[in-house]
């Protein structure tokens, strides 16, 4: 990614002494939220904004985006497909290990390369630790956007969390509580470092809190599920990641971490409930809190196609502006 760069406006085309500063926002790739200033994020912003008020333009009919989904995935691939279709775009994916040459013994790295040969405008990827997508996305001529990296990172999941709150609180410098499995989350990472660069202030409530408190040590460590939905302003429940590690005792998690009909009423009445999906009901959320006024989730859904169009209008965007 480029870094923000100023362009003087030429004076002879002024025809007057002054000057206008213009910020540059041009973005090649995404692979986390903190490779992104604060320019460009009011941008992507700003483009959800107006795709959600008017719609998504078919600007992009000559596109193609190629899907890359090596992990289980529905908002995400899904959103990313319609965001594509929306934006006049096509789109081809693969997903599954198991209906490729991966079967044969093809390497993932050599599966993406195949891929980036035929030359697509750009490639969403969805893979755990066994493929660099760093290393791919540094030699890679073709944007490539993470879409959900090991628990390392998922940039578009952040982006949009933080597009549903801009929507509904403004620019507000929020208390954000982050409740259950954080440690082993790529959302809650890419979640703290984009709400820290818009000034929230974060807490965790889990019970392997400590491990990602290590990572950060700004967090604020909330040992109480009570305490801890008294002073937020957001709750942000977050699945358990039995694909990642088993070391979460279930009955202790429902007893200590779940939010239910009881705790929820602990919250201020504005504060919203929020989680990236898939839920998993009966564990961080008791199933009779589905419906609560106070849950946002499906905002996030539908922000989510807009957000992702943004992304890809940005990176597609001749002047990026
Ligand atoms: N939030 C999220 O990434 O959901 P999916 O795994 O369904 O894409």
């Amino acid at each position: 990614m480029k870094e923000i760069y100023i362009q003087w406006e030429s004076l002879a085309e002024l025809r007057c002494v002054r000057y206008r500063p213009i910020l540059m926002a041009q973005l090649n790739h995404l692979f986390d939220v903190d490779s992104l200033n604060l320019n460009q994020i009011e941008i992507l912003f700003s483009k959800a904004k107006n795709f959600k008020t008017h719609r998504i333009t078919p600007n992009y009919v000559n596109k193609l985006v190629a899907l890359l989904f090596l992990e289980p995935s529905t908002r995400t691939k899904l959103s990313f497909e319609v965001a594509t279709l929306r934006l006049g775009a096509k789109a081809i994916y693969m997903d599954s290990k198991g209906e490729s040459s991966l079967k044969k013994g093809e390497s993932l790295e050599d599966t993406f390369w195949t891929i980036h040969a035929m030359n697509p405008d750009a490639i969403i990827v969805r893979s755990d630790r066994e493929f660099d997508l760093l290393k791919s996305i540094e030699k890679s001529k073709i944007p490539i956007i993470n879409a959900g990296y090991a628990d390392v990172a998922h940039p578009t999941q952040a982006l949009l969390d933080a597009f549903t709150l801009r929507e509904r609180f403004g620019s507000q410098k929020l208390k954000l509580l982050m409740l259950g499995d954080v440690s082993f989350s790529r959302v809650a990472r890419s979640d703290i470092k984009l709400f820290e660069k818009l000034g929230y202030e974060i807490a965790i409530c889990s019970p392997n809190a400590d491990l990602l408190a290590k990572e950060h040590a700004q967090l604020k460590v909330l040992d109480k599920i009570e305490d801890a939905l008294k002073w937020c302003d957001v709750c942000m429940g977050l699945r358990t990641q039995w694909e990642r590690h088993k070391n979460i005792n279930l009955e202790d998690l429902k007893k200590n971490y779940q939010l239910n009909e009881k705790n929820i009423s602990l919250l201020n009445p504005k504060s919203v409930v929020m989680h990236p999906g898939p839920i998993r009901w009966g564990e961080e959320f008791a199933s009779s809190i589905a419906e609560h006024p106070q849950m946002i989730y499906r905002d996030q859904v539908t922000n989510g196609v807009y957000i992702r169009a943004s992304v890809l209008d940005l990176i597609w965007s001749e002047k990026n502006v």
